[in-house]
Parts: C-alpha cells; sequence; structure tokens
C-alpha cells in the first residue's frame, strides 16, 4: 500500500481501516498462492516424545516449503489461529515496504482471528526464508521459522531440490520447551538450543538418487547458533549463499552459516548406496551429524560439470566513487532499563545498541530511523562491531555487497545479512533504490529483542 508510515500511526480512520484489511476485498475474489495458518500444534520432535505447544504455519506439521517463481507475482493469505498476534516476514525479498511483515513499522500485526493477505513479485531466485517479526523470540522459538524457494526463471538441471531447515529447539528430555533464553546468554552470544534439527526431525535420512545431481538448500533458521558446516563424503560444491549466486562455486567445507543465513550446495550423489553423505556441524568437542542421504538407485553417472552457472540475480551495483559513507555502531546498553509494554513481546531487558540507541521494542511508535538515505543513491555502510561478541546484521527490503574488513579478506558476496565478527568493522555497499522503512537488526533474537535494532529510511 502507498501509505506512509506516518499517515499509518496517524491514523486517518479510512487508510487504517484499508490497511488493517491487507488488500482482502476486492482482490479477495482471486485464489492466493499460497495460505498458512499460524497455529499452535502438538508435535513429535524427540523420537518418543510429543512436544507441547509448539507453533507452526500449518496446523498439523512443520512449516510447509514455500515455493515461488521469480518475477511472478505471488499471494499468500495469512490466518492467524494463535492467540496472539503475529505478522510475517519475508527474509531476503526486495519487495515493496507494506508488504515487509514488520509490526507498527510496515503494518498493524495481524490479530487473533484475523486474515491478512501478503501480494509481492520477488525479483531474486534463490534460498529464503520467512519467519513472524512480533512476540519473536517465543513465537520463533516455538517452531515458526520457515524455508522459501525462489525458481530461477531457467531450470538450472537438478535431478532433485531439497530444503533443509536447519534450527534447533530448547526441549528438556521429556521433549518440552524449557525457558527460551536466559538474560546472562542474552548480554553475551545469546542461548543455544538444545536439540538440533533439520526440517523438524533429530538426524533425518534422505535418500537422493545414487550418481545424480541434487541442489541442497540450506537455510538456517535458528535463533542463535554461528556455526561452521561441512558435508561428508560427497562431491559437493557451494553455489550460493544468502540467495545470491557465487562467481565462483567454493567446497562445502569450513562453511560458516550464523542465524539468517543460506547456503546452495550442488551435491554430486556417490554411485553406491554404502557411501552415505554427512551433514555436519563442527564443534571443538566433535562434531555433530546434522543428516544424511542415503544414495538409492542405478547411478544417474551426471557430473557437477554438467551444470550451468545460476544467473546473477539482478542487484543494482553501487557507485562506489560517489557513495556516501553512514557510519553504524553496534555495542553495549546499560543493563536492566525499565522494559515498555510491548503488544509484540519484551525480554524485559535492554543490553545492546545500535549508534548508542537501543530499539524500544516493537511499539506503535513514531521511532527516528538510524539514517535517512536517499531512494537511487548509492551507499556504504560501515558496520563496526565493538563488542566481543558475533553479530549477523540483516538488513530488510535491500541486499549489499561485502566490501571490506579490518579483520580479514571479504569475497565480494552480495547478501542480507552479513556476519560481523567480535570487534570486526565491515564496509557494505548498496544502491537505496526500494523506498520504505527498512528493519536493520541483530538475527541472534535475543540480541535484536533487547536493543540491536533499528530502521533504515528511504525516501
Ligand atoms: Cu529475518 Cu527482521 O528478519
Ligand atoms: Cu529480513
Ligand atoms: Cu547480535
Amino acid at each position: 500500500p502507498g501509505f506512509s508510515r506516518r499517515e499509518l500511526l496517524l491514523g486517518s480512520a479510512g487508510l487504517a481501516t484499508a490497511f488493517a484489511a491487507g488488500g482482502l476485498g476486492a482482490r479477495q475474489a482471486q485464489a492466493a498462492d499460497h495460505a498458512l495458518t499460524l497455529a499452535s500444534l502438538d508435535h513429535q520432535i524427540l523420537p518418543d516424545a510429543v512436544t507441547r505447544s509448539m507453533m507452526s504455519f500449518a496446523p498439523d506439521g512443520p512449516p510447509p516449503v514455500l515455493r515461488f517463481k521469480q518475477g511472478r507475482k505471488a499471494a499468500i493469505d495469512v490466518h492467524n489461529a494463535l492467540d496472539e498476534v503475529s505478522t510475517v516476514h519475508w527474509h531476503g525479498f526486495r519487495i515493496p515496504n507494506g508488504m515487509d511483515g514488520v509490526p507498527y513499522l510496515t503494518q498493524y500485526p495481524i490479530e487473533a482471528g484475523k486474515t491478512f493477505r501478503y501480494e509481492f513479485t520477488p525479483p531474486d531466485a534463490g534460498t529464503f526464508w520467512y519467519h513472524p517479526h512480533c512476540n519473536t523470540l517465543e513465537q520463533m522459538a516455538r517452531g515458526l521459522t520457515g524455508v522459501m524457494i525462489v525458481e530461477e526463471k531457467e531450470d538450472p538441471g537438478f535431478d532433485q531440490d531439497l530444503p533443509l531447515n536447519i534450527r534447533d529447539f530448547r526441549l528438556d528430555g521429556d521433549g518440552q520447551f524449557i525457558e527460551f533464553f536466559k538474560a546472562r546468554n542474552a548480554a553475551r552470544g545469546g542461548t543455544y538450543g538444545t536439540v538440533a534439527t533439520v526440517n523438524w526431525k533429530v538426524a533425518p535420512t534422505y535418500d537422493l538418487p545414487a550418481g545424480g545431481l541434487v541442489r541442497l538448500r540450506l537455510a538456517v533458521t535458528d535463533l542463535t547458533r554461528v556455526g561452521t558446516y561441512e558435508l561428508a563424503g560427497g562431491d559437493a560444491k557451494v553455489i550460493a549463499l544468502d540467495s545470491n549466486p557465487l562467481p565462483a562455486p567454493v567446497p562445502a567445507r569450513d562453511l560458516i552459516l550464523a542465524p539468517g543465513q543460506r547456503a546452495d550446495i550442488a551435491l554430486r550423489v556417490p554411485d553406491s548406496e554404502d557411501k552415505v553423505v554427512r551433514l555436519l556441524l563442527k564443534r571443538p568437542n566433535g562434531d555433530k551429524e546434522l543428516c544424511s542421504f542415503q544414495p538409492v538407485g542405478q547411478s544417474a553417472g551426471r557430473d557437477l560439470k554438467e551444470l550451468k552457472p545460476l544467473p546473477p540475480n539482478p542487484v543494482p551495483e553501487p557507485d562506489l566513487a560517489n557513495a556516501e559513507v553512514l557510519e553504524f555502531v553496534f555495542g553495549w546498553s546499560p543493563e536492566g532499563d525499565a522494559p515498555q509494554a510491548s503488544i509484540c513481546g519484551t525480554l524485559g531487558y535492554t543490553f545492546w545498541s545500535i549508534n548508542r540507541t537501543a530499539w524500544p521494542g516493537d511499539l506503535p511508535g513514531p521511532f527516528d530511523p538510524l539514517a535517512t538515505m536517499k531512494q537511487g543513491k548509492s551507499y556504504i555502510l560501515r558496520l563496526r562491531n565493538e563488542s566481543p561478541n558475533d553479530h549477523p546484521i540483516h538488513l530488510h527490503g535491500l541486499s549489499f555487497k561485502l566490501l571490506r574488513s579490518n579483520k580479514r579478506q571479504l569475497p565480494p558476496l552480495v547478501t542480507d545479512t552479513a556476519l560481523l565478527l567480535e570487534e570486526e568493522t565491515m564496509d557494505v555497499a548498496l544502491v537505496a533504490d526500494n523506498p520504505g522503512d527498512w528493519a536493520f537488526h541483530c538475527h541472534v533474537i535475543e540480541h535484536q529483542k533487547t536493543g540491536l535494532a533499528g530502521f533504515l529510511r528511504v525516501d
């Protein structure tokens, strides 16, 4: 919708009604391409226990994988069957601001029992994910994280495509949720889950065509963990990161993925059934097998060289010579600020800040943007982490290119979520081509919810 946030908040009744209706009405006649129902459910995660009070985007199982076609318009009806408000955010989609799913910044929360229609045309192909942006820690912890795929216009030639929703849950030995976070962890690296899952299963095995070419789509939708991943036992190359194709594929080893990040891996499945491939999470105290891949059948005899490179996404190239530099400092905030009541959930603490300002929570503002960019102009964002913790910094609605770091060599990747290491300063560049108010936050959800959040305005 073409409402500015200010109009929205000042609330002309007519506008507010139209906005809350979310495109229902005239357009409701058209069937949606996808329908999601935010619902609570009981589901078996551990081998012998049913976890109660999970949340999903479907009433009867894990979040569905949503498929879209690049450049084709799609409508998604989101029905909220929870007994609390929510929104859905389409992580990595460069779409109109009103469809971005951030409460009060881009829309009113979807009330319990109500349906909101999201409509957009994904411009980029690749692996993405979706999640709520309201009471985010609890809703995501209970299960609300799903994988989205945008198919390339031209079929890249795989025998199979396998999305892997990688995340942990915080469960006790009986499979029930324990406290979603501990304050002392929120002030540091965040609170880790206790049970590692792939597609809501503990160490699942997938049958894959022997000798075939399979596209593994890793989406780390975990709330906290920055992990190192490796595909052991097959011939595998990383072909895209955060939905953007790599100019040259790299081996699927020592792959660091932070919350919110994705990797597309081209796997040449081994020829024989006794050569199982494993996805490992590397850990100092012993690697953990997240899932495995079992070759089945006669070898298809394919070769990784048969794959054509994926076409780059149409992300505009920043004009570095004329780019303005905007500085952002990610750091501490005085501990223990009085929490404000918030409809979309507060953790009750403030530990973090961007440019010394702690985001007060998802409240009906108005708040000031951290920076305002002119539409169409190029910017360099200088991201300075003055803390001893890692922060995956995510920007909504715009993709950016990695330029340089004071700590390491950076490949010129295009992304929406950059892992900022402890005490690292990183320059990234973008063209501010998408107007609106775009959330800008750490994707360690405890950091986001205790101050490390804000938004950038493009107008
Ligand atoms: Cu996955 Cu605000 O984003
Ligand atoms: Cu996002
Ligand atoms: Cu962080």
